[in-house]
């Protein structure tokens, strides 16, 4: 690790939220939440069947609003280390659910969109959801139905925020990663940026990925993520 560190970058993946009751995505049978990615997760799946797609988010933003949902020792370790770290900090996450925000996280890009806002599709303004909503719904610009989507990044399209995303990976000291199998480009690349740029690089995850990192660390996020960070603290 640097001898002084003054930027750091964390990106968080679905095992982040496992503990907090949110299943990842790539089960062993490699179904999401019992649907096939390719029919919830891709332009192409939303063109052949709009209403599974809204029933599917609309079931994802219910879960994610019930009371059983909420952040856990990983999401908070997280917000308390942004506030106490000097330097500079930004958290990325792939993650669609709002467990960051909720447990204080503040500088914080939501590369993979956000299951709590729906988009426009004729003007692309992006409008707070918490509610079910369909082909049916009345867009807040538009006045009429039919073009509301989730405000969702699917297989084959651009992740959000990009330019911050890159520069803050080419000069931060420190990348960690926690809770992302590493299987899903852009973010599977973002360990070998920093490295590049001369980051200490790090993976904190159930099971070891093929990604290689400088240092891994196995285990539950809300016992391995604490730990890291409050020693992380200590030396910076
Ligand atoms: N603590 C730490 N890691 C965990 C935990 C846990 N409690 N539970 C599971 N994991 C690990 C798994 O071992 C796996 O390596 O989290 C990882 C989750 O991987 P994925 O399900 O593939 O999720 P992710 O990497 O976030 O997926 C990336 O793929 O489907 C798209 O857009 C979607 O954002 C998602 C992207």
């Amino acid at each position: 690790m640097s001898a002084r560190t003054e930027s750091i970058v964390v990106l968080t993946g679905a095992g982040i939220s496992a503990e907090s009751g949110i299943k990842t995505f790539r089960a062993a049978d490699g179904l999401w939440e019992n649907h096939p990615i390719d029919d919830v997760a891709t332009p192409e799946g939303f063109e052949r069947n709009p209403q599974l797609v809204y029933e599917f988010y609309n079931q994802r933003r219910q879960q994610l609003l019930s009371e059983q949902v909420r952040p856990n020792a990983a999401h908070s370790y997280l917000a308390k280390f942004e506030h106490e770290f000097p330097g500079n900090f930004l958290l990325i996450t792939q993650n669609v659910d709002n467990l960051h925000e909720r447990a204080g996280s503040e500088n914080l890009v939501h590369m993979h969109g956000e299951l709590l806002k729906m988009r426009c599709l004729n003007s692309q303004l992006i409008f707070d959801i918490a509610e079910d909503f369909n082909f049916d719904t009345n867009c807040r610009c538009c006045h009429s139905p039919g073009n509301l989507r989730p405000h969702i990044v699917w297989f084959g399209e651009m992740p959000l925020q990009m330019n911050k995303i890159n520069q803050a990976l080419e000069s931060c000291d420190v990348f960690v990663a926690i809770g992302t199998s590493g299987n899903v480009h852009p973010a599977s690349d973002f360990y070998q940026t920093a490295k590049i740029h001369r980051a200490h690089t790090a993976e904190l995850n159930l099971e070891r990925t093929g990604s290689r990192f400088d240092e891994h660390i196995i285990g539950n996020a809300s016992e391995v993520v604490p730990k890291y960070l409050e020693n992380l603290l200590q030396v910076c």
